[in-house]
């Protein structure tokens, strides 16, 4: 293969378009882009990017009293012309790429005019990138495709070619966020607020094109390490001084600069504890900075004890968001956005909802989710996580008749809007990914974020389409080998809602005692006679209690307990009755047999594409699907084989176990 793969724009894509003739009007810089994808969708294709006389497709900037979302954009059409309107480049672009995606039934009979707007005004991805590499975490932390495509030879890259079509290929799916490093801030990372700041313009050039603002991630003791002050204290004023110094240095090279993202307090970053004040103390004078420029703080509400005894049963990790946070409820700048993992613990393959995403009405939250594949297969295993995320944003956390989680992250349900945020999955890699398939997430983390009603498989089909082609066969095998890959992952790791059991090194393979012992607060307290942590009110650690009506009284019962949290909320016997029928025991077998058993099958379904994907995407998954059925196989025989010895219970249909 040569040069860096097309992902889900290659010129097959804007075939639609091609034959057509286009006319663009309106100015500015993401208006170019427009224009660019028009015109080298049309060259040589028998289309054209026309001035005057009859068009296909008109793409309009025109004013429009009625519309103030600049994101937004309408189509419809006007006899044989497609039409497109929006009040700004950037809705003229997402309109776009709607009717790349809608291909030629855009172009075909009559359909009354229709306005699209983002559900969240915030689609944000966050890079896990150092610039330098660092000794244990590499270049991107948690990245699972190759180096960063910003930084090389501890700068930012002077080619930046690579993040020219990644910034091409967020705006065509709505993307308008990007946070450019890791939000652990070693030093060098640190100088890209001052010293390279320079270079951060460089890439903020990149993406402005694209409709999309750059965030950096900053350290909080920043005041010490790059100002020479004594404290970060966020009350000494003079702290509030050198970030508004800083704060306004950055405007003055990026004008539209996004602001900050924040980990503090956090798995060893600084914070404001430090200094004996809160996160509401701490995200306030980095707001304060940031205000009169119109910048936001993404402060991360990823706060808990990772010192912890595994002795000491009255911690729960679970709890500590919420512990941490609720109680600041209101107290934050109107700038502050409090970025809350979308689960309580970690990006695992099944969690509850976090219950910090309920419980702040007066406070902007986004919910922050995991395309990078941590604890999902690294890449290495088709995990197509939409379905997981759809689940996420659905989420009711007041139960029937109430608003969802994107209704909370969007500011309707009562509160002000905070949007959705995700770790990035590129690198390097020629396929962007590691994974090829695993684009797909990368593509449908933007989709849902812009509306998260699609349905995870039409959201499949159009990443389908557009990557692949209409190749009669490949659709319906890609929808097998990848459609439920989340739930055959959830079947052959953790059981019932655990978690973990992976190797703590690198967090990839089975491990089942891995964390058990360890500080990080990571347990499934299995003994001889059952598993599971008791989370309950009555005899655990009371998170239940964090939750409102009614998930607080289902999740406390054993009775109404969805089966798939069983064990993250209860310690049971393996003769426990699930909600389906089986023992614990008999479904933890059961799943781990299935659960390799489909990875089988999504083995022989790829072997029928050979021939009908471009052969190097055919064989990098086929390399990569003997890698997932080796670790599933392995995760199959270790999960039950130590149930097996725990438990002493045989497997009721006599399979093999160790
Ligand atoms: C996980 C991950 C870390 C990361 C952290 C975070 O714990 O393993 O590498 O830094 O999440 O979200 O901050």
């Amino acid at each position: 293969m040569t040069g860096v793969h097309p992902a889900w724009l290659p010129t097959s894509a804007f075939r639609p378009i091609g034959s057509r003739r286009v006319r663009v009007l309106g100015d500015g810089p993401v208006v170019g882009t427009v224009r660019a994808e028009v015109a080298a969708a049309t060259a040589g294709h028998g289309g054209a990017l026309v001035d005057d006389g009859p068009a296909d497709l008109e793409l309009v900037v025109a004013s429009d009293a009625g519309e103030t979302d600049p994101e937004a954009f309408v189509v419809g059409r006007a006899g044989a012309t497609t039409v497109v309107r929006a009040i700004a480049g950037v809705g003229l672009l997402y309109g776009l790429h709607h009717v790349v995606r809608q291909g030629e039934s855009a172009f075909t009979g009559e359909f009354p005019a229709r306005r699209h707007a983002p559900r969240q005004a915030v689609r944000m991805l966050d890079h896990w990138d150092n610039v330098d590499v660092h000794p244990v975490m590499g270049q991107v932390e948690r990245g699972y495709a190759g180096g960063s495509i910003f930084y090389a030879d501890g700068v930012v890259r002077a080619d930046l070619s690579r993040a020219r079509a990644y910034a091409r290929l967020l705006g065509s799916i709505g993307v308008n966020r990007v946070g450019l490093n890791n939000v652990n801030v070693h030093r060098t990372e640190a100088t890209l607020l001052t010293d390279l700041l320079p270079e951060v313009v460089r890439l903020a050039d990149v993406f402005r094109p694209h409709g999309i603002r750059v965030h950096l991630s900053v350290s909080f003791a920043a005041p010490i390490t790059l100002g020479g002050l004594p404290t970060a204290d966020p009350l000494d004023p003079a702290v509030g001084q050198w970030w508004a110094r800083t704060t306004a240095a950055v405007y003055a090279a990026i004008p539209d600069f996004g602001g900050y993202v924040v980990k503090a307090d956090s798995e060893g970053q600084p914070g404001p504890f430090d200094y004996g004040r809160d996160h509401a103390d701490g995200a306030n004078v980095l707001a304060r900075a940031l205000a009169p420029f119109g910048g936001t703080v993404f402060w991360r509400a990823f706060v808990y004890d990772h010192h912890q005894d595994w002795r000491d049963r009255s911690t729960d990790r679970a709890r500590a968001a919420h512990d941490n946070f609720a109680p600041l409820d209101g107290a934050f700048e109107p700038n502050v956005v409090l970025q809350v993992k979308a689960g309580p613990m970690d990006f695992q393959v099944r969690e509850p909802l976090s219950p910090v995403i309920a419980a702040m009405p007066r406070t902007r939250l986004a919910v922050e989710l995991q395309v990078t594949q941590e604890y999902t297969g690294q890449q290495k295993h088709v995990c197509h996580l939409v379905p997981q995320w759809r689940e996420v944003l659905g989420f009711l956390p007041w139960g029937e008749g109430g608003a969802t989680v994107a209704d909370i992250a969007a500011g309707r349900a009562d509160g002000p809007a905070g949007g959705v945020v995700a770790v990035s999955n590129v690198g390097d890699d020629p396929f962007w990914t590691g994974h090829p398939l695993a684009q797909a997430n990368l593509f449908g983390f933007g989709r849902l974020a812009w509306d998260d009603r699609l349905v995870p498989e039409a959201v499949l089909d159009e990443w389908i389409g557009l990557t692949f082609g209409d190749v009669e066969g490949v659709r319906a095998a890609l929808h097998e080998v990848m459609g439920g890959s989340w739930l055959t992952y959830e079947r052959y790791t953790a059981p019932l809602g655990v978690g973990f059991m992976v190797n703590p090194a690198d967090h990839y393979g089975p491990n089942v005692d891995g964390y058990e012992y360890s500080r990080w607060g990571t347990y499934h307290f299995a003994d001889r006679d059952g598993v599971g942590v008791d989370r309950t009110r009555a005899t655990g650690t009371g998170f239940t209690g964090q939750f409102p009506a009614p998930w607080r009284d289902v999740y406390e019962s054993v009775q109404t307990c969805p089966d798939e949290l069983l064990l993250f909320f209860h310690h049971v016997p393996y003769g426990h009755v699930l909600r389906s029928g089986k023992t614990v025991i008999q479904h933890i077998y059961d799943t781990h047999f299935a659960g390799r058993e489909e990875v089988c099958r999504m083995v022989e379904t790829w072997s029928r594409l050979a021939g009908l994907v471009p052969v190097e995407v055919h064989e990098r998954v086929t390399e990569l699907l003997s890698e997932q059925l080796r670790c599933a196989t392995e995760w199959r025989d270790q999960v039950n084989t130590y149930f097996w010895r725990k438990s002493g219970v045989p497997d009721a249909r006599g399979r093999r176990i160790y």
